[in-house]
């Protein structure tokens, strides 16, 4: 709590006073910053008014400018001069509500040329002007989601550009990730992997208001039981073949020999 909060809402009305260089009047802008707001939509921006009892506001103002920019200049959107507040905009698609208490800025159609700064400024009935502002900014869509693997610490890691407010899931074999399988970190963009080895479709979905993408990690295909039975049986039937060719060798090779010794008898009687 400053001094001249304590001074203004804490002592001045104790003694029903109000030193007159003790400006009082303060704003605040209620939404939480910074806004964003999808493209054709509606941006409102609300703030409240708080003053002492023997203050009056005398007018109000909304001004614009960009968030970044070297030449950037402050437009007024709307000012609502006088005790009446009758506030005028500067543009069709600007409205602007304002009573004793508070005061709301709407533009409808928003574009992204609506985004930056925007400040509202209340001045009291002696002319003290004071300010808040708020950065507004657009709703993006969800850009480039991208999965990768750290080999080292299991771990696959989701990655996305610049949408706004991105949320994280995982898929396993476009189903949900089981304990099995692995663990989603808290902030959802990692999957620490528990299944070992490390097989199959893993896939990241990355969704905000606008929508969402994905992208899919393909490890080595899962060996199932009845594909390792398959390979068991192919290996058998190799070696089988292979056993069958060898005996059929040296089957060969024994006959020859038996002839050849058989020939070299023969000649050996008639000599
Ligand atoms: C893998 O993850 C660990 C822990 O988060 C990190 O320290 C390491 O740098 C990562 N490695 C790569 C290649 O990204």
């Amino acid at each position: 709590m400053d001094l001249q909060y304590f001074l203004c809402w804490r002592v001045a009305p104790l003694f029903l006073l109000m030193p007159r260089e003790l400006h009082c009047m303060s704003v605040h802008i209620i939404n939480e910053e910074p806004v964003y707001v999808i493209p054709g939509s509606s941006l409102v921006l609300k703030a409240h008014i708080k003053y002492g009892p023997l203050e009056e506001v005398s007018a109000i103002t909304w001004e614009y400018e960009p968030e970044t920019g070297f030449n950037s200049e402050r437009v007024i959107l709307a000012a609502c001069p006088g005790r009446s507040l009758k506030c005028a905009g500067t543009r069709p698609n600007v409205h602007v509500n304002t009573e004793q208490q508070g005061t709301t800025l709407q533009i409808n159609g928003y574009s992204t040329a609506d985004s930056g700064v925007y400040t509202v400024t209340v001045t009291d009935h002696q002319g003290a002007n004071t300010s808040r502002q708020c950065i507004v900014r657009e709703y993006e869509a969800v850009h480039h989601v991208t999965v990768s693997i750290n080999v080292s610490h299991s771990l696959l890691v989701c990655t996305e550009a610049w949408g706004t407010d991105p949320s994280f899931s995982w898929l396993y074999e476009k189903a949900a990730i089981t304990q099995a399988v692995g663990k989603v970190s808290n902030n959802g963009a990692t999957l620490i992997i528990t299944i070992s080895p490390i097989c199959g479709h893993f896939t990241c979905v990355v969704s905000n208001k606008l929508g969402y993408s994905s992208d899919t990690y393909a490890a080595a295909p899962c060996e199932t039981e009845s594909r390792r039975t398959t390979a068991a049986v192919v290996c058998l039937m190799l070696l089988l073949s292979l056993g069958g060719v060898l005996a059929f060798l040296l089957w060969r090779r024994y006959r020859h020999n038996n002839r050849g010794e058989r020939l070299y008898e023969h000649t050996d009687d008639t000599i």
